[in-house]
């Protein structure tokens, strides 16, 4: 066959010739394991995503180590746990003096340095700094366009969620400036209007990508949407258009917005060259009740180690090179940044990492290297470690707490008011017969069987070991306050903090 036969034969597959892939990875927020119509929900309206799950590979047992968005965040883009880079406990805020350590090698850093050009849309949340020094243009992104923190993260009450004049529903923090709208390193209006948001990041995802293609780059896309966040807002085309409330309307603009980005990826000829992720940073915030979102089968929500708090819809799409269908292999957030490095040819940090490799889980060549899966709690301490452990089938709850964001759910363990509890022995469950998390195995120590004995001699060695060997970094989220590094569009202005605002020009 003639140069020209190959070259057909391999347009026609939609695969690229030569080259590492494209990299979209979209983050949900606050997305729960049963959110998705392709999950299971009844009522969401989730087309695009859904395709993407139909076209590519789904994942039913994919965790993320923490079930809150800073240390979630962190451990996604450097692939490790949040502990080890300080990113704990709790989250950042406007006023913290703390941040992702820049000695800390982000995924666009290593896609960076691998010639790939890189962009974030959407929430950042791993500091922001003196000077902005711990945000994303001094982490790797070559273009930022975000805010730094949760929209809920300044006030609220009088911004418009819903066009023409819904105002947001709740109550966000006070005493702090407006949430900030970022292009790189300068103010782009504060607050920005909110039902107009979601068009911004796609707009400026979609010169990125064309932009790089221009240039003969590749290109890496961190779309980290602010939905489904509470307080939920939504543009134009989707106020009032889901069958799901304003939770409904906003991962509607969401997945319009992934169905927007397919469709540029797809104009630009790229669809076989990119590989495109989705995941959500935790699990939902239940106490929002129909605003906030949904678990599905699984035990509690944000905030908690049980299932509901740590397992993500994720889906991997990349025709031609990743198979349609589901996958029940281990698989962590950890692993995107070793699995994108060796996508791409991109040299591994030389830290310790605490993600594998998943392209054979992706490409259909092998099973996942990954065993096990460790869980902290939202305010890990060397003294407890580990609260959870998952080896294969089984888990094991050592410590369980619940979480003000999990409240109002008719299940009180996932509550605010169950304490820390020690659990001797742990609380045990088989997650193939029982994902929800409602039969412990232990409950009665007789007529237990030998191979649940051997689990959770196993499970207990992995936790020794484990908490043995892992080193905590002094917290960063501890260092304090301190209100003078809050951004301000107008820096000398009075009175602090509620002169900061200024007009969104694209209101
Ligand atoms: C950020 O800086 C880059 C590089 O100078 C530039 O191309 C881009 O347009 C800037 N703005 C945004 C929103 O990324």
């Amino acid at each position: 066959m003639g140069t020209l036969g190959v070259l057909v034969l391999a347009l026609a597959a939609g695969l690229s010739t030569a080259g590492p892939p494209n990299i979209v990875l979209i983050l949900a927020d606050d997305l729960g394991y049963g959110d998705l119509g392709s999950y299971g929900h009844p009522s969401s309206t989730t087309p695009n995503l859904d395709q993407l799950a139909a076209g590519g590979l789904r994942f039913t047992d994919f965790y993320v180590p923490m079930s809150l968005c800073t240390p979630s965040r962190a451990a996604l883009l450097t692939g490790r746990l949040p502990v080890r880079s300080g990113m704990y406990p709790g989250v950042l805020g406007p006023t913290s003096q703390g941040g992702l350590p820049l000695d800390e090698m982000t995924l666009a850093e290593v896609l960076a340095a691998a010639g790939y050009l890189t962009g974030m849309a959407g929430k950042w949340h791993l500091g922001v700094g003196p000077e902005g020094a711990y945000l994303p243009p001094h982490q790797g992104f070559h273009r930022f366009l975000g805010i730094p923190y949760s929209h809920d993260q300044g006030p609220c009450q009088n911004l418009t969620c819903f066009p023409p004049d819904i105002l947001c529903d709740g109550g966000c923090d006070q005493g702090v400036v407006p949430i900030p709208l970022l292009a790189n390193l300068s103010v782009e209006a504060q607050p920005p209007w909110l039902p107009g948001l979601e068009a911004r990041y796609v707009s400026f995802s979609q010169h990125l990508m064309a932009d790089a293609q221009r240039q003969g780059r590749p290109f890496f896309l961190y779309y980290a949407s602010h939905h489904t966040h509470y307080p939920q807002f939504s543009g134009q085309s989707f106020t009032e258009r889901s069958n799901r409330g304003q939770f409904g309307d906003a991962l509607m603009e969401l997945d319009a917005a992934v169905g927007a980005l397919m469709t540029t990826v797809g104009d630009l000829g790229l669809l076989g060259d990119t590989l495109v992720f989705f995941t959500s940073d935790n699990g939902p915030e239940l106490m929002r009740m129909s605003n906030g979102g949904n678990a599905g089968l699984l035990k509690c929500g944000k905030g908690t180690t049980f299932e509901g708090g740590v397992r993500e819809p994720a889906v991997a799409f990349w025709p031609g090179h990743i198979s349609p269908g589901v996958t029940h292999e281990l698989a962590s957030s950890l692993d995107l940044l070793p699995t994108l490095a060796s996508l791409s040819g991109a040299s591994l940090p030389t830290t310790i990492l605490d993600g594998f490799d998943l392209s054979p889980v992706l490409l259909g060549t092998g099973k996942s290297p990954r065993t096990s899966v460790f869980f902290y709690p939202s305010y890990p301490d060397e003294v407890h470690g580990v609260f959870a452990v998952r080896n294969g089938k089984y888990k094991a709850h050592f410590y369980t707490q619940g979480s003000a964001h999990s409240d109002t759910t008719s299940d009180p363990a996932c509550h605010a008011a169950n304490p820390l509890t020690a659990h001797e022995p742990p609380l045990l469950y088989d997650l193939s017969e029982d994902p929800g998390e409602n039969y412990n195995l232990l409950e009665s120590m007789e007529d237990v069987s030998m191979e649940v004995v051997q689990a959770l001699k196993d499970l207990q060695l992995l936790k020794a070991q484990h908490d043995a060997t892992v080193i905590f970094s002094p917290s960063q989220i501890a260092k304090g306050e301190d209100p003078s590094l809050q951004i301000c569009c107008q820096p000398s202005c009075s009175p602090h903090p509620v002169c900061c605002h200024c007009a969104d020009t694209q209101n």
